[in-house]
């Protein structure tokens, strides 16, 4: 579902902005500070209830205000518009409001409003540890899964309870009630990983050698212990080593989304603009495949499209989006980098000193 309308209030720079949008691509463009990615994080903290820049509100709201406002809205069909708002507070509170209640999980606009988010410090779903792997993977099975939100944060509470056991524990008596349920969660969750990356994956390796034809893309996923045995044994037989690590090593918060390149790890073979379009191919493929499973169409944020790729790749990566017919924000610095994605359809702002105005 594309956002018909967008209305940002006291967020970062941007004072106050209420703009239509295009159903397809919507450019922003201006120069650097002007509030362009700004506006991409407005979005993103629309669907996911915080911002990918930083953790703290207090940076995001603007400077000598209380409180910031993102509200949108979502064209269902010709008919109807459905409208959804985020607003959060200086000392940390936030209210949710769809279709007019207030009072809405954060968890319910994320499942209205799937996101793809695109910027030049994401590479580190390649480059860093497996955390943003993992995120990459529950995306996913976040919107495939119904179960997998609540069993997720069930299985995080108890681990942090094992954890805290595991202190005072003299014996694993003592824990072994706790990983009963602990462990059919584990397993659960395992399960749904593995049967979304099973299908995710021929997409995803396919989109990978369409963008990077030169390179062989294998990705593997690693549910976080030994595949041979069952997650309760694993709690029992690791106790005296969990015990005196102080948490528990094996399990779900280890799990993984191993990806190579012609049989190597990734970042010892690809360039920059490589790792960037990998990146690229790797959320497209999610984005097409949530709407094969699910009929629902996600929202691309590409912040800083230009960045590392060369005219080539853009076309490549423009080409790409366009066939998904998906909603499209692209942030650039000038015009001339975004000329070979503009059509009929698509919309461009000026962004300029935290003011958005159609072009
Ligand atoms: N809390 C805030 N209040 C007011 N201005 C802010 C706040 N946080 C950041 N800014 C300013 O907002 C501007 C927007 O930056 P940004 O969106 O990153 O621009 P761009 O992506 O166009 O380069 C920057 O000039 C920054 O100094
Ligand atoms: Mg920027």
């Amino acid at each position: 579902m594309p956002l018909s309308r967008l209305i940002v209030k006291q967020f970062r720079n941007i004072k106050a902005c209420d703009i239509d949008l295009s159903p397809g691509f919507n450019f922003l463009i201006g120069p650097n500070g002007s509030g362009k990615t700004s506006v991409l994080e407005a979005i993103y903290l629309l669907g996911h209830g915080r911002s990918f820049r930083s953790s703290l509100t207090g940076r995001v709201i603007q400077n000598e205000c209380e409180q910031l406002f993102v509200h949108g809205r979502l064209l269902h069909s010709d008919q109807f518009e459905l409208p959804i708002g985020i607003n959060k507070q200086r000392d940390g509170s936030t209210e949710v409001k769809i279709g007019g209640e207030s009072g809405q999980k954060i968890a319910k606009l994320a499942n209205v409003l799937p996101l793809q988010l695109i910027h030049p410090e994401g590479f580190d779903l390649l480059t860093a540890g497996p955390k943003s792997r993992r995120a990459y993977i529950d995306w996913g099975v976040f919107h495939s899964e119904p179960a997998f939100y609540d069993s997720w944060g069930r299985y995080k509470r108890l681990a942090k309870q094992r954890n805290a056991l595991l202190k005072s524990a003299k014996s694993y008596r003592e824990v072994s009630f706790w990983d009963q349920e602990l462990a059919i969660l584990a397993e659960n969750i395992s399960h749904w990983r593995a049967q979304y990356v099973n299908h995710l994956k021929m997409a995803a390796e396919h989109i990978c050698r369409e963008f990077l034809p030169e390179f062989d893309i294998q990705l593997k996923y690693y549910r976080g212990w030994d595949k041979e045995t069952d997650y309760k044994d694993v709690l029992s037989q690791n106790f005296e080593r969990d015990q005196s690590l102080g948490y528990t090593f094996s399990g779900p918060n280890k799990a993984d989304l191993r990806i190579k390149v012609n049989g190597t790890p990734i970042e010892d073979v690809l360039s920059r603009g490589q790792l960037k379009l990998m990146v690229c191919a790797l959320r497209v493929a999610q984005g097409q495949h949530l709407t094969e499973m699910t009929g629902k169409q996600c929202i691309y944020l590409i912040d800083d499209f230009a960045s590392e790729l060369d005219s080539q790749r853009r076309q490549r990566l423009a080409d790409c989006l366009k066939s998904t017919g998906a909603q499209v924000f692209v942030s650039s610095i000038t015009q001339n980098q975004i000329a070979d994605m503009h059509d009929d359809q698509g919309k461009v702002f000026h962004v300029e000193h935290g003011t958005i105005e159609p072009v």
